[in-house]
């Protein structure tokens, strides 16, 4: 069965007619070539496809677009839409924070999303006070940031950049 919907991608409305099984990722990729998200695993195991979807990271191949007619989508190209660079991604080039880079996109967007989730108060599974506002040490970073793999395994670096943003942050991080 068809269906056509509307998303709004990094800032752009788009329209689309697609077979109502097709993923958020699918229609991203094959239908709007917006490449910058990756395919991985296509499963929800690899974090490779994260995006924004209304402002939450979500991983896209686990997403029916269907179910988002009119929502907002962010990729990692998304977040420097004036081309400028996000300050997410120049603190992973300072900290030499990928090797091959693959799944770099989804890594950063969903660094930038987790942020706002520690913002907005949200505790993880590595919280000893679920009570207390989060604190992001390099321990629950790696814990939010565990949905996402890296095959190169440059997970040491990817966490000092993230820590190194979020000491750094200030509105124009989100
Ligand atoms: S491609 Fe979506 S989690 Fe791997
Ligand atoms: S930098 Fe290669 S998979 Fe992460």
């Amino acid at each position: 069965m068809k269906a056509s919907i509307t998303l709004t991608v990094d800032g752009r409305e788009r329209s689309l007619t697609i077979d109502s099984r097709t993923t958020v990722l699918d229609a991203l990729r094959e239908h709007l070539d917006v490449t910058s998200v990756k395919k991985g695993c296509d499963h929800g195991q690899c974090g490779s496809c994260t995006v924004l979807l209304n402002g939450r990271r979500t991983l896209a191949c686990l997403s029916l677009a269907v179910a988002h007619d009119g929502d907002e989508v962010v990729t990692a190209d998304g977040l420097a839409p004036e081309g400028e660079r996000h300050a997410m991604a120049q603190a992973f080039l300072d900290a030499d924070a990928y090797q091959c880079g693959y799944c770099t996109p989804g890594q950063i967007t969903s660094a930038v999303g987790m942020l706002g989730e520690v913002d907005n108060g949200h505790p993880s599974a590595a919280a000893t006070d679920v009570a207390a506002p989060p604190r992001l040490d390099r321990a629950e970073i790696a814990e939010r940031m565990s949905g996402n793999l890296c095959r190169c395994a440059a997970y040491a670096n990817i966490v000092t950049a993230i820590e190194n943003a979020h000491a750094a942050q200030d509105g124009a991080l989100r």
